[in-house]
């Protein structure tokens, strides 16, 4: 049907465009990745903001993710866990089990093990994948502010450098299946937080840290900016008759963060030094797994809609199940499938 160039008739012409315009839709749907950042702060990626989660700005374009040669994490992945500030432990705790849960065997469908599935399907040019083991490593606390609290992208590579060289227990280097997670608390301020990001990955740099080690910072927005970052277990202002979910572990800065380690750590794993999985055509705007899906957490998902997600017994939202605990956390970019998926999709 509506074959040929030759001037079709406009039935035709207009079931063209319309099957084109539902092409277009369903292509760019899953893809206008949404967080709710205040209007009149538009985003402006300053030096070294690589991998944030961030909004995307989803246009007409379609989504062409490639694969730049870099290496992926392809050895079993060790978590390495600074935790910056006043933690409590029910809070580390929340933290540490999502994390195992990721390559726990048994958690009930839909589980995280399910989720990082698709990470998996991601390889290097060797065509090895990505590791489905990922464990906690060592742990390092810096409860006493080391580099205060407010932190720029370069001092974070000084907060790294003092876990792994300091005179107590530092931190293993182990650049190769290593994964540093730099975790602020809730008084802690970094570079851009609040106003365009919520996390970021990216290298250490030899020169200031003597490795070029992978890491991952994400931040406790709870008192600055839960209406951003632990969206959608608190709502803008801005927002009106929108009512927060209850958040599935009782900690709504703590919940919030989940889905942001899981963004950082997905986008870390598939392009850990920033020349391996992305889309766009500039490495220092990458546009990576996670952020292709931001907001979205369940079919249908789109702008300020989550998808379809689950209601626990306790009115929690939640998507997936981890050891003992349920979380709420982003889909991710199926380059096989080409589209957002997570384990909860209906499609599954
Ligand atoms: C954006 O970044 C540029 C370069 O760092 C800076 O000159 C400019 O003032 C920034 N704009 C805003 C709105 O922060
Ligand atoms: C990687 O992890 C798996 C499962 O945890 C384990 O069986 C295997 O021995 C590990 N491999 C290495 C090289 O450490
Ligand atoms: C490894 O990646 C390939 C290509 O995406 C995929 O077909 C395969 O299922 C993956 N293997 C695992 C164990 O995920």
């Amino acid at each position: 049907m509506c074959q040929g160039l030759s001037a079709p008739s406009p039935p035709c012409s207009a079931l063209l465009s319309f099957t084109l315009l539902l092409l277009l839709l369903s292509v760019v749907g899953p893809v206008s990745a949404w967080r709710p950042w205040p209007q009149s702060n538009k985003m402006n990626i300053s030096d070294y903001a690589f991998g944030d989660s961030k909004k995307y700005e989803g246009s007409s374009e379609f989504v062409k993710l490639r694969y730049h040669m870099g290496p992926v994490l392809t050895t079993n992945i060790t978590v390495h866990t600074i935790w910056y500030g006043k933690w409590e432990r029910s809070q580390k705790k929340i933290i540490r089990e999502f994390i195992n849960s990721i390559s726990a065997a048994n958690s009930p469908h839909p589980s995280v093990a399910g989720w990082w599935r698709t990470v998996q399907l991601y390889t290097d040019q060797t065509g090895a994948n990505i590791s489905k083991s990922v464990r906690l490593g060592e742990e390092k606390n810096d409860r006493f502010y080391s580099h205060g609290k407010s932190l720029t992208r370069l001092s974070i590579q000084s907060v790294i450098k003092s876990a792994i060289t300091g005179k107590t227990r530092p931190l293993p280097i182990n650049p190769r299946s290593g994964l540093y997670l730099l975790l602020t608390a809730d008084d802690v301020y970094v570079q851009d937080f609040c106003t365009s990001v919520c996390g970021f990955h990216y290298f250490t740099f030899p020169s200031l840290v003597g490795y070029t080690l992978p890491y991952a910072w994400v931040g406790n927005s709870a008192k600055f900016c839960p209406g951003q970052c632990a969206y959608p277990f608190s709502v803008p202002a801005y927002i009106p008759n929108r009512k927060p979910f209850k958040s599935p572990n009782g900690d709504v800065g703590v919940d919030g963060m989940i889905s942001v380690i899981g963004h950082e750590m997905a986008e870390l794993a598939t392009n850990p030094l920033a020349n391996a999985w992305y889309a766009g055509q500039d490495p220092s705007f990458p546009v990576e797994i996670a952020d292709l899906c931001e907001g979205i957490y369940g079919t249908g998902g789109g702008g300020s809609y989550t998808g379809q997600v689950f209601d626990a017994r306790d009115g929690a939202t939640y998507n997936m199940n981890g050891i003992r605990r349920k979380f709420l956390v982003q889909w991710l970019w199926s380059h096989v499938l080409n589209y957002c998926t997570g384990p909860n999709a209906l499609d599954h």
